[in-house]
């Protein structure tokens, strides 16, 4: 270990638990295969880079195990949320990013504020839109035979529908769309405070707007609440839309990404779905399991062990559901997808009191995606030789997927003779 790299180890850390080489950033290896192969499970580790671009320097402890992750996002009293996503440095100001960069006592009352709009009834109103929606932005490629799908596709479900939610106009969507790309850290670190401070300055608009003139939407209701609250209006509904708009879009969006990949590569399994459609719920959860790929973050407020190992107060701790929903401690074959595992202890919304909020939309979203999917597109693949770009850091996602397909005159014509 040269000795630049030794200085940045803390005195309490020892050796034998520093990971060598930066864990968020694979090469070309599939990133969750990389953090597997470099966390080499086992308790806690420490590594020199942290998950966000702008804390590549700093120094963080990795849990890379279901169990030991589990009990860090449950124990809320050592382990606080606050800057996990590190916007409000960015933006270089004190805002909280709630629900999910809040704590207790706060957190509970404003993730209740969110709650009813994101409850199993209230988002499955939103059905028949979601169908609709992948219907239509299907239609514009499938006579094609080939699409790419993240630009045309994936990114451009879960958008819309979070700007309907929002009641965000229909026409900022080409802005918001680039914005949301270059904000997940897609082009760099470098354009990611002067786009973040953009996304906040729209946010401050609309909610100026909203407060002007209330609506029947999300946005509206944050204000009345947060208004009602009398604590700080202004910079809780502020963060709350970012909240929103960093947790509902990126995170549905690489989630396509990857489930399609996998059946893009698994012939027989999309197949399978295809022959039996009402499979395709316990596949999305197999699918979310296989493919977690959010890194949480938290920090320990005072000194605490966990297997014999000490946690300063003030160091982040890492949770990745990359290694939480794989632990082959709870499952058997963790790396290989079986549909008819029943896989519902996962870790890909999390785990605790910050549990994902969205996961009933998600979920929706997922399904209504794939079975729009496997009845317009025969059967699809990924080009010969061709390996999509995938990112690493606190979110692993596809850059770019490109699909194909034999265009076909009927959907019967096109599933016949899949071979298996
Ligand atoms: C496949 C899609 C999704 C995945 C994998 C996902 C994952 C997660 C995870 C792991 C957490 C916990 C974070 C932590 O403990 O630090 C979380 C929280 C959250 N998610 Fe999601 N999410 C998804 C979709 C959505 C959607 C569609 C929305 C809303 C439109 C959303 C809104 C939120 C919010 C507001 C929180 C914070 C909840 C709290 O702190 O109480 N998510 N999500």
């Amino acid at each position: 270990m040269e000795l630049s790299t030794q200085s940045r180890i803390p005195d309490h850390v020892p050796a034998s638990l520093v990971i060598e080489g930066h864990p968020w950033q694979g090469g070309d290896v599939p990133p969750h295969d990389w953090l597997e192969r470099i966390a080499a499970r086992g308790g806690l580790r420490y590594a020199l880079h942290g998950p966000l671009p702008q804390d590549d320097d700093a120094g963080c402890w990795i849990a890379t195990e279901a169990k030991a992750i589990r009990s860090i996002l449950i124990d809320h009293r050592n382990f606080v949320s606050r800057d996990s996503t590190g916007v409000g440095k960015l933006l270089g100001e004190d805002l909280v990013l709630a629900p999910l960069e809040s704590d207790a006592p706060n957190h509970q009352a404003l993730r209740a504020i969110l709650q009813p709009w994101f409850q199993p009834a209230a988002v499955k109103a939103r059905q028949e839109r979601i169908d609709a929606l992948s219907r239509d932005l299907i239609e514009r490629f499938a006579d094609r035979g080939h699409c790419e799908f993240v630009s045309e596709f994936a990114i451009r479900l879960p958008t819309q529908i979070f700007v309907e939610l929002m009641g965000l106009p229909v026409d900022d969507l080409p802005q918001l769309l680039e914005w949301e790309y270059i904000a997940m850290g897609r082009k760099g670190a470098h354009l990611l405070a002067e786009t973040w401070l953009k996304i906040r300055s729209y946010m401050d608009e609309a909610i100026a707007d909203r407060r002007n003139a209330p609506r029947d939407d999300l946005l509206s209701q944050i204000i009345r609440s947060t208004d009602a609250r009398a604590v700080d209006p202004e910079g809780e509904a502020l963060g709350m839309a970012l909240i929103l708009f960093a947790a509902g879009l990126d995170t549905v969006v690489t989630a396509l990404g990857w489930h399609f990949m996998h059946l893009a590569e698994h012939q027989d399994e999309q197949a399978r779905l295809r022959r039996e459609p009402d499979l395709i719920p316990a596949a999305i959860e197999e699918l979310l399991r296989l493919y977690s790929f959010t890194t949480l973050t938290r920090m320990a407020v005072r000194d605490v062990e966990i297997d014999g190992v000490l946690i300063k107060a003030g160091e982040r701790v890492v949770c990745p559901t990359a290694l939480g929903s794989r632990d082959p401690a709870d499952y058997v074959e963790p790396g290989q997808s079986d549909f008819d595992r029943g896989a519902r202890r996962h870790l890909a919304f999390g785990f605790g009191q910050h549990i994902c909020i969205g996961m009933h939309l998600a979920r929706l979203e997922l399904i209504g995606a794939m079975r729009a999917w496997l009845a317009a597109v025969p059967q699809f693949r990924m080009p010969k030789g061709y390996r999509p770009p995938w990112h690493g850091g606190i979110s692993f996602g596809l850059d770019e997927l490109r699909l194909e397909w034999e265009p076909a005159k009927n959907m019967q014509e096109a599933t016949c003779g899949v071979d298996e």
